[in-house]
């Protein structure tokens, strides 16, 4: 038996598709549990880069399978223009590389209706969603009102549950959010057409999945969005709607616990937000603007400047210790060459009381001060460095200590985008 899970600890975009495509060289699966095309995830290799929402981001290694576990919401539409793409490229040249649950839920017209109108009544109060229809699809699957593949892979219950659904939608969409009401022919005639690409991968991907772990298949599991992100453990309200941290790919992916074998959990060497909500070691200044400009930090789904700041180890030991991590791989560490003098946050502090992990309260997490530690910079361009001894020996320092503050061993430093260009201080991770 042989699995890793791959999570972020932080609020996304850590580089999880990079590591996750480095990793699939090893892997013979490649799975994603959870999230949806909130997700965006990119892959440089040979210079091209490939952002991938829902598919894995294995997908670019010729003969991996890639699944879509039930865990997942799709939007049909994104998934048939993400395929297309891609086949264009020559990936997923053949039906068998590709699976889809037939218990995911499916993200409906009406789900980015409601989304994009909630945010807007907000106003200040948003939650800055990437206005997917992310949160009223997981809302859906849990009043037990959602439309999953099972579901439109037959026409007469998909058309009888569509128009029951999209009765009630249409009255909250109208009265309660002054929108105007989605039209039922439309949405079946193009779901429909979406089925007919789709259908051929719609299987039950739990049992294949246990099936081939029990043969001895290399499972990797790809997490979508950051641990500050989950439902359950993130800063609520300011997450996104699903569990992101690793136990997830248990209920996600149809697994058994015992099926887990590693947790890698990825951090950047800094920290990166999108979206509302709070953010202790976040920067206002230059250092910030600095940070941005030099990692290129904008969304990838939606565009939006990310919101920068210090490595904050409080946010990375509550993620470690919730997703069992046994290994970091830490990112963009060359986005910090020419810094003199650099800061991580070791823990908080407000009223008189030391926080070591990160409190429940999002009023506490916006009020409280972060307790920093200085260390010394370096100049040094790191893209080129493959290997650790080769690192300067401040990045070195930086690096350990961030292992001691958060108590799990660095395994892996990525020093660009591209596939490459990463040390691997562990050479495989089956
Ligand atoms: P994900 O959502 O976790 O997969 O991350 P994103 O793809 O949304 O954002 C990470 C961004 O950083 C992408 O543009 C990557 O190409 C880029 N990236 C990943 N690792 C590194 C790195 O080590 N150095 C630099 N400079 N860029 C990186
Ligand atoms: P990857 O997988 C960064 C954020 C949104 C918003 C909140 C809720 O690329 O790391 P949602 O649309 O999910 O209801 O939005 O979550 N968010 C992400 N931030 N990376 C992501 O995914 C994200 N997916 C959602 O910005 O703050
Ligand atoms: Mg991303």
């Amino acid at each position: 038996m042989s699995t890793v899970v791959v999570v972020g600890v932080q609020w996304g975009d850590e580089g999880k598709g990079k590591v996750v495509d480095l990793l699939a060289r090893e892997a013979d699966i490649i799975v994603r549990f959870q999230g949806g095309s909130n997700a965006g995830h990119t892959l440089v290799v040979g210079g091209k880069k490939t952002v991938v929402r829902l598919i894995p981001s294995g997908v670019l290694h010729s003969g991996k399978v890639c699944v879509i576990a039930n865990g997942v919401v799709v939007d049909p539409e994104t998934l048939v223009e993400e395929i297309d793409t891609l086949q264009q490229q020559g990936c997923l040249s053949d039906a068998s590389l590709l699976k889809i649950s037939e218990t995911a839920h499916l993200i409906m017209p009406y789900h980015k209706a409601i989304d994009i109108a909630r945010e807007r009544l907000r106003g200040e109060g948003k939650i800055g969603t990437t206005g997917r229809g992310i949160g009223p699809t997981y809302e859906d699957k849990m009043a037990r009102a959602g439309l999953r593949f099972v579901d439109l892979l037959d026409d007469e219950i998909f058309s009888e549950k569509l128009a029951r659904s999209l009765q009630e939608k249409n009255s909250y969409l109208s009265l309660i959010l002054k929108e105007t009401p989605l039209e039922y022919q439309q949405i079946l005639d193009n779901y429909l057409r979406f089925r007919d690409r789709l259908a051929p991968y719609v299987t039950n991907t739990s049992l294949y999945l246990h099936h081939e772990i029990m043969r001895g298949r290399k499972v990797l599991f790809e997490g979508a969005q950051g641990t500050m992100l989950d439902i359950d453990h993130g800063t609520y309200p300011y997450v996104t709607s699903s569990n992101t941290v690793a136990g997830a790919v248990c209920t996600g992916a149809g697994i058994a616990p015992q099926q887990i074998n590693g947790v890698i959990g990825i951090s950047k060497a800094y920290t990166t937000r999108v979206g509302s909500g709070p953010f202790p070691t976040e920067l206002f200044g230059s250092e910030g603007e600095t940070i941005r400009r030099k990692g290129g930090e904008f969304g990838t789904v939606t565009g939006r400047p990310r919101r920068c700041g210090w490595f904050d180890a409080v946010v990375a030991r509550t993620a470690a210790r919730l997703n069992g991590v046994n290994s970091f791989a830490l990112t963009k560490i060359d986005v910090l060459s020419g810094f003199s003098t650099l800061r991580v946050c070791t823990a908080y502090e407000y009223k008189g009381q030391r926080y070591e992990e990160m409190p429940a309260s999002a009023n506490v997490l916006e009020q409280l001060t972060p307790i920093y530690e200085e260390l010394p910079g370096w100049s040094e361009h790191l893209t080129d460095i493959r290997s650790l001894d080769a690192l300067p020996v401040n990045t070195r320092r930086y690096v350990e200590r961030i292992e001691q503050l958060v108590n799990v061993p660095v395994k892996m430093i990525s020093v660009g985008a591209g596939r490459e260009e990463t040390i691997l201080i562990r050479p495989t991770f089956f």
